[in-house]
């Protein structure tokens, strides 16, 4: 907070994958039709802390149809950028979902391992249905094939900040994706 540097995420960004303009179309596009979707049977939409969030936001403020939201904390990773293929329930959903239509928001799939547990947890307790909007997808890194029945953006297998994604958990407040410039990941902000 202190000196004389003002602090700004613009000037960490290397280049632009998502403008904000690109993901408030693709999001009130893909909200147009879960509203007519889900007209019937309005779902319970399930956000993956932190990254989901912001898309959740956004997302949900699209819909004009009512829906319920909750919650689950997971860990994906172990130490670093590598995922270890292990899931673990940091914090769990406040409400059963036995019965429920559940859409799941997310930020994004990478190897595919968060969502692919998830859609299969959320199916063992009972839930009627399961379907995901995820707002990006790298193709590149995908381990674990699943159907991902509203889809945002894809994206090369560079690491994105952004509209919910982190480094060192920042950056998760810039309301585009983009790349950071390479000094920022060796701890010198620009
Ligand atoms: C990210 C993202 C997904 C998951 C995708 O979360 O939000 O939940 O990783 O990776 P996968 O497809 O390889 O499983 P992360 O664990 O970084 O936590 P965060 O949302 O709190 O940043």
């Amino acid at each position: 907070m202190g000196g004389m540097q003002i602090a700004d995420i613009q000037s960490d960004i290397d280049h632009e994958l998502v403008s904000k303009q690109q993901i408030d179309a693709k999001i009130k596009s893909v909200a147009k039709q879960v509203s007519i979707d889900y007209a019937d049977e309005p779902p319970l939409l399930v956000a993956v802390l932190k990254g989901a969030v912001n898309t959740l936001t956004a997302f949900s403020q699209a819909l004009s149809i009512p829906v319920q939201m909750d919650f689950m904390s997971l860990s994906s990773y172990g130490n670093g950028t590598e995922s270890t293929g292990t899931i673990t329930v940091r914090q769990d959903l406040s409400v059963d979902v036995r019965g429920r239509h559940i859409l799941i928001v997310e930020d994004i799939v990478d190897s595919g391992r968060t969502l692919n547990w998830l859609m299969g947890e959320l199916r063992d307790r009972g839930a009627a249905s399961v379907e995901v909007f995820a707002l990006l997808e790298k193709p590149a890194r995908r381990e674990v094939e699943f159907d991902v029945k509203y889809r945002g953006f894809e994206i090369p297998d560079e690491f994105v900040v952004g509209f919910g994604l982190d480094y060192c958990e920042e950056y998760r407040n810039l309301d585009s994706i983009a790349v950071l410039k390479p000094q920022v990941y060796q701890g010198e902000h620009a």
